[in-house]
């Protein structure tokens, strides 16, 4: 079982946090004063799941309605092990229609076992609009036998009429306190060993759900061999640390291309390309404000324009390593060659797709009719692939194709004659590069590379 679902509480007072709705909740049952219609809605994984089954044993626990269900009685068992007649559980996202709503409205009628009927739906504004209509007519006059408890994670969707009739919880994200204690108490009781730095982390990548922290908590302790410190969860989790972005960043001002692409290098051996340009964007992007980084404003935001490409062209590529070298050069070459005179103008002409000519054809070749890639992708997608990341032009009967490395001409030279029949040429060159449009922006970047 896994530990979100073993560390499920099962009454009240083990619930972590949502006060307010365990006040009244547990108040309605001791005054035996029962809502038949709740709605409990929030993000996942912050216990309206939780809080629902709990309230049904409340109300049908032997020595019930009571807040403090016994967790002994046959009823209480039941509803532990999802056994009950008397508790159902519905999934409104895959039974979103009407005749799922008819067939509630035909169990309704039959008596419960024990002494409520309660019905949960988990995603309850999934329903379509007929559904919904045929549920308000229930929901307006309810046996008094049965509870509804609807929960969502998004009640701007339910219909007004259908809110209007329902007794309302909004439960709250959990803070990162309540999440590293929680988290405490399971590893404690697990034996699992881990530092304070790795419980904040998790907690803070959680997002206010315990449900994601205690998966998270049950990964890091398989990643770990022993304790489960920061560095393995930051690895786990692909957070890159700052100190590793202060540096490279140092580099990069310095315009000390070699030593920035080696220090991707290295960081790239622990974490993926694409953890590493979500987190330099993250990074510069808090770093705009800070007060004690001695470049302009306006170079700041250059600099947050390219990690935002970075990002995007990771994201995109088959190759992303060929991006990286291609997008660190660009950050490094610009500190060196713009002045700020220049900046405005450098933003607006900043390319943000791979640069579309190789040689340089002539600038008016006529579009063509067919879309080639669309073509060849229905043969061969993975070609296709290469191409839409390779820089293409057609001049005459020729096809200029710049690619980022050896492999990938290889597999466009294996398929030449599907290449040929979908452009339609006789001929196509194929040359193997950096993106070629770097030098026009900013100079001999690679001869300074070959010579550092
Ligand atoms: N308030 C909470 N107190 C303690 N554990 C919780 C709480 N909320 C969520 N959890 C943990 O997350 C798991 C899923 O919670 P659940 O109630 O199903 O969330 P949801 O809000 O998505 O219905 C539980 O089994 C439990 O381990
Ligand atoms: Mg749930
Ligand atoms: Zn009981």
């Amino acid at each position: 079982m896994s530990l979100a679902n073993k560390y499920r509480p099962k009454v009240f007072e083990d619930v972590v946090g949502q006060r307010f709705v365990k006040k009244v909740l547990m108040k309605a049952l001791d005054r035996g004063e029962i809502p038949h219609a709740l709605l409990f809605s929030g993000p996942r994984g912050i216990g309206k799941t939780t809080l629902a089954r709990i309230f049904a044993k409340g109300l049908n626990c032997e020595l019930g309605p009571t807040s403090k269900p016994c967790g002994k009685c046959r009823f209480c068992k039941e509803i532990d092990e999802g056994k009950s007649v008397d508790v159902i559980e519905i999934d409104a996202a895959s039974n979103r229609g009407i005749e799922n709503v008819r067939e509630i409205q035909e169990q309704i009628r039959y008596m419960p076992v024990a002494r409520y009927k309660v019905y949960i739906v988990d995603e309850v504004h999934m329903l379509t609009t007929e559904a919904f209509n045929s549920l308000l007519k229930t929901l307006e006059e309810p046996p008094s036998y049965v509870v509804f408890i609807l929960a969502t994670t998004d009640p701007h969707k339910i219909p007004a009429t259908v809110l209007s009739r329902l007794q309302k919880f909004n439960l709250k994200p959990h803070g990162v306190g309540d999440i590293v204690e929680r988290l405490k108490y399971v590893s404690a009781k697990e034996g699992i060993s881990i530092t304070d730095e790795a419980l904040r982390l998790i907690a803070e990548r959680s997002s206010g759900s315990l449900r994601d922290a205690l998966v998270l908590l049950e990964q890091a302790s398989i990643y770990a061999d022993g304790t489960i410190t920061g560095r393995e969860v930051e690895e786990m989790l692909g957070v890159v640390p700052d100190n590793l972005y202060a540096s490279f960043m140092e580099d990069v001002l310095r315009g000390d291309f070699k030593r920035a692409y080696e220090k991707v290098m290295d960081i790239t051996e622990r974490f993926s390309p694409q953890d590493f340009a979500s987190g330099l964007v993250r990074h510069v992007e808090r770093r705009l404000t800070d007060e004690s980084w001695d470049i302009p404003f306006e170079e700041r935001v250059i600099l947050l324009k390219m990690a935002l490409d970075m990002e995007t062209h990771i994201r995109q590529a088959y190759d992303p390593y060929s991006w990286i070298y291609y997008d660190v050069a660009r950050m490094c070459a610009f500190k060196r060659v713009i002045n700020l005179d220049e900046i405005s103008r450098f933003l607006g002409s900043l390319p943000s797709s791979p640069p579309q000519k190789f040689p340089s054809p002539s600038e008016n070749t006529p579009p063509s009719p067919v879309d080639p890639i669309g073509e060849i992708e229905r043969e061969n997608p993975t070609l296709a692939g290469y191409l839409s990341d390779a820089t293409i032009a057609k001049e005459d009967d020729t096809l200029y194709v710049s690619v980022s490395s050896a492999t990938v001409a290889n597999r466009i030279r294996d398929n030449l004659e599907l290449v040929k029949k979908a452009y339609g040429v006789s001929h196509v060159e194929i040359k193997v590069g950096r993106k070629e449009n770097l030098r026009d922006l900013f100079g001999e970047i690679k001869e300074d590379w070959d010579s550092a």
